[in-house]
């Protein structure tokens, strides 16, 4: 019969540690892979699964209110006394986009895209327009999502 040193049993443990410490990282990791690859509404945050709302009177006139909407960042511009509600998320590689009042557009200061107030994509490689969010008044609260 073979006699187990203690050498032998501290290489087998360290051993034993390791590898169970490789397997718990695989496993952590692919299950943030998946969620990554497949997100569920609640994971991504889809728009409109949250609201915010803020008083008018924190909006003037050509500029935007920056508010995050299921966790994604979305501006809310107050133009000829219309509100716009959009994704800031650029549909081309997920910069964010920043309102140029003087042009009134939406430009990605990554690769140059260029939306108008309506989110279209009117120059640039953005593949899609911004995606839109209900936004209404209610009383003095501007309300979104
Ligand atoms: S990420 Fe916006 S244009 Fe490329």
């Amino acid at each position: 019969m073979e006699e187990i040193t203690r050498k032998d049993f501290l290489h087998s443990t360290v051993n034993t540690l390791i590898g169970l410490w490789v397997a718990a990282t695989a496993v952590l990791s692919s299950y943030a892979g998946l969620r990554y690859l497949w997100p569920t509404e609640k994971t991504a945050g889809g728009p409109g699964g949250n609201k915010a709302s803020f008083p008018l009177t924190e909006l003037s006139e050509g500029d935007m209110k920056k508010v995050l909407i299921g966790g994604k960042p979305a501006g809310i511009i107050r133009l000829n006394k219309d509100l716009y509600a959009l994704s800031l998320i650029c549909t081309h590689l997920g910069c964010i986009v920043s309102w140029h009042p003087e042009e009134k557009r939406l430009i990605c200061p990554c690769h140059g895209g260029v939306y108008d107030i309506n989110g279209a994509v009117l120059g640039g490689p953005p593949p899609r327009p911004l995606p839109s969010y209900e936004v209404r008044l209610r009383g003095d609260t501007v309300v979104v999502g």
